[in-house]
């Protein structure tokens, strides 16, 4: 990737500039809809201001241009994750993903189109680089919503992506080598913790699980990989001038996972929830959590009952801490030990991005509006 940089006024000039013009129309018509004045601006997971072009743009400010310059919010959106999706230095998403237990990259992603009220999903898709493509064409060729695994990528095939064998890269793969040789992982949870009896000695079960853990942390510590990377993804709406709402998420799923699983992100809801009437929501972090909780879904309806992007999506993130009991997912003081983070912007154009924890300030999102792309660090539930 280009590491070029573009300052502000450049930037302003070669599309913000537009937004700010566009940004006083006014829509809204008939007794019951109130006149809203929409603010162009697109809000996207922390690594959605890392990742560049050849022209030394991040993905928020590319989907920025696009979208101020007239194209379409979905197309916008898409294309700036394209960046990160493409970036074989992102080891969270699309090509070097890091990859499942048998070191395949599975890939999952899903869009949603506000004004067209219509979305797309692929998930455990091999060999295609940018899985956020083809949900769009499931969204835009098929009557279906989602397509998984070999299905999906005899689509991609059909639908004239390139398919390669493989796409680790050389940082991806050497990841998935260390963590082999220093751990054999267990994936699935004792059955004590389901209120079973199982035989064997759950003291050391347990110890196994916390130790794959530990491995990865102090892999993320020596500079495998970027511990925000285990669960790693990138999620990225836009609102435009007209007040036209879509979004995209996108990942490489939990490193080292089971072959075959499937987190939030490709679930309508989970990883990515638009109403075009309301506003957006997408998520990171541990998508199990997600799933049981279909929080984008939450944080949309939330927002639809008049709270703000960051209250909303507080409240979504404490729907979560309830739900999590179990005592492997918990740390000393009782609180969730795992990450989970949201972005949400609503039709207006107000924003936030929301976390469990964020003790240093380090977990930051992206943003970018008339100001020009930034990082914000990310508003925690809890201390
Ligand atoms: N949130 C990404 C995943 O859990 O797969």
């Amino acid at each position: 990737m280009q590491k070029q940089k573009m300052n502000r006024r450049e930037f302003v000039a070669a599309g913000a500039g537009a937004g700010m013009l566009a940004s006083s129309s006014v829509f809204g018509q008939g007794p019951n809809v109130i006149a809203v004045r929409s603010k162009p601006v697109i809000v996207a997971a922390g690594n959605g201001n890392r990742s560049k072009d050849k022209d030394g743009l991040t993905c928020v400010a590319r989907a920025f241009k696009m979208m101020t310059a007239g194209s379409d919010v979905l197309d916008s959106v898409i294309a700036g994750v394209n960046i990160v999706e493409l970036d074989p230095e992102d080891t969270s998403v699309g090509y070097g993903g890091l990859p499942n237990a048998d070191g395949v990259v599975q890939l999952d992603s899903s869009v949603m189109h506000g004004p067209k009220k219509i979305g797309g999903c692929v998930a455990s898709l091999e060999g295609v680089r940018t899985p956020s493509l083809v949900a769009q064409k499931v969204m835009e060729e098929t009557d279906h919503v989602l397509l998984v695994g070999k299905g999906a990528q005899d689509f991609a095939r059909m639908m004239g992506f390139t398919i390669e064998d493989d796409l680790n890269t050389p940082r991806s793969r050497a990841a998935w080598i260390e963590w082999k040789r220093r751990t054999d992982p267990l994936h699935y949870i004792p059955t004590d913790q389901r209120g079973l009896k199982v035989p064997g000695d759950m003291a050391a079960l347990r110890e196994r699980e916390r130790a794959g853990l530990e491995v990865a942390r102090q892999m993320a510590a020596e500079g495998w990989f970027d511990i925000e990377h285990l669960y790693g993804t990138i999620n990225c709406n836009g609102v435009n001038s007209k007040g036209e709402v879509c979004g995209v998420t996108t990942t490489s799923g939990l490193a080292w996972k089971i072959p075959g699983r499937v987190g939030d992100s490709p679930i309508l809801g989970a990883g990515l929830y638009v109403n075009n009437d309301i506003g957006a929501a997408g998520s990171t972090g541990r998508g199990e959590l997600n799933l049981i909780s279909l929080a984008s879904f939450v944080c949309v309806e939330e927002m639809s009952r008049g709270k703000s992007p960051k209250d909303a999506g507080m409240a979504a993130i404490k729907r979560i801490k309830d739900m999590v009991i179990q005592k492997r997912l918990l740390d000393e003081k009782g609180e969730p030990n795992v990450g989970i983070n949201f972005y949400l912007v609503n039709k207006k154009g107000e924003f936030a991005g929301v976390t469990l924890k964020n003790p240093n300030g380090r977990s930051t999102y992206a943003v970018c509006d008339e100001n020009g792309p930034r990082s914000i660090p990310m508003d925690a539930l809890l201390a």
